[in-house]
């Protein structure tokens, strides 16, 4: 494992912000990059850089596989096309995400922050599994947010149906779901064969929450974000470190599986989203998200 080897990577949220950024990067450190977009015309647009980027440092061409992660069909779709398509896979970055001021159902009937933070992460790399393994050593890197540390899970309501729904704690408690269950897929799995880990990529100036009209708190914290955060290829850093780092087994300084990184320093995550007894509830829960 590591950029040295020329991994193949599957990045999910490829065409924009921070999965862009990363894609390029890998690239230009000659990794085989398969972008995953739900747009077709900003998928090609994304495509068609890290394009330019690889041929220059002669790296494999990327790819680019369209799919809307919140559409179960479009999962499927997008898991078996990878099948058919490549036999080794050995980093998946579950990178797509965002926060939705307003609460609003899929069509399968998941609250969409909840679908598109932990359903789609969780069927994509189940819907893998096997393929990682049989190419490893592997890793599944999950792009969580330090914003969990504000985001308890009330396990009997995942989905912030009862009361009035809070779009930034929705987020925060699907952050804090997607590091448990990154933590209970590391126990679940051989670290040697599959490592998992979460990581905060840092604040960084993005297309975050841009989508959401007519919400003052979205706003706000839009305006903050253009001031303050970082570039968007900070953000790709912490990512890029974790796809290089030694499988684990490997000298010190390596990666632990189940861990979670700020940015690039191991940390241990809030209380709650070190509950194993929630971890495995959620894993359980993944089973049944499973397509
Ligand atoms: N920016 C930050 O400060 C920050 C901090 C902590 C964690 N994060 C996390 O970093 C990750 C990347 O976010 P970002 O900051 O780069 O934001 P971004 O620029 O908004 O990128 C999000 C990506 O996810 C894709 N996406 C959204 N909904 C999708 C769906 N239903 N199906 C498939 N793809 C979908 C977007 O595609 P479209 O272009 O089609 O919308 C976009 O490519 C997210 O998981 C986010 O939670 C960001």
């Amino acid at each position: 494992m590591g950029l040295a080897d020329g991994p193949t990577v599957l990045i999910t949220g490829a065409n924009s912000g921070i999965g862009f950024e990363t894609s390029r990067e890998l690239a230009r450190r000659s990794a085989r990059v398969l972008m995953v977009a739900r747009d077709r015309e900003r998928g090609e647009r994304a495509l068609s850089d890290v394009t330019g980027v690889a041929e220059r440092s002669a790296a494999p061409s990327p790819e680019l596989l369209i799919a809307d992660l919140t559409d179960p069909e479009q999962v499927q779709f997008l898991i078996d096309t990878i099948r058919a398509r490549h036999s080794r896979i050995s980093v998946l970055v579950n990178n797509a995400g965002g926060y939705f001021a307003h609460r609003a159902t899929t069509e399968e009937g998941f609250e969409r922050t909840w679908a598109l933070n932990v359903v789609a992460p969780i069927r994509l790399t189940l819907g893998l599994l096997d393929l990682l393994t049989e190419s490893a050593p592997a890793r599944v890197i999950n792009v969580a947010s330090h914003a969990h540390t504000a985001g308890r899970l009330d396990m009997d309501d995942l989905q912030m149906a009862n009361g009035t729904y809070r779009g930034f704690l929705q987020y925060a408690r699907a952050k804090s779901a997607l590091i448990l269950w990154t933590d209970a897929l590391a126990r679940r799995t051989n670290p040697q064969s599959v490592s998992a880990v979460s990581v905060h990529p840092g604040w960084i100036n993005t297309g975050f929450g841009a989508a959401n009209r007519g919400s003052a708190a979205a706003a706000m914290f839009r305006f903050f974000t253009t001031l303050f955060a970082a570039p968007a290829a900070k953000g790709a850093r912490p990512i890029v470190e974790l796809v290089d780092r030694p499988p684990v087994g490997d000298p010190p300084g390596d990666v632990v599986t189940g861990e979670y990184f700020l940015k690039t320093r191991r940390q241990l995550p809030a209380a709650h989203a070190r509950d194993r007894r929630v971890a495995d509830l959620l894993w359980e829960l993944g089973l049944t998200y499973k397509l």
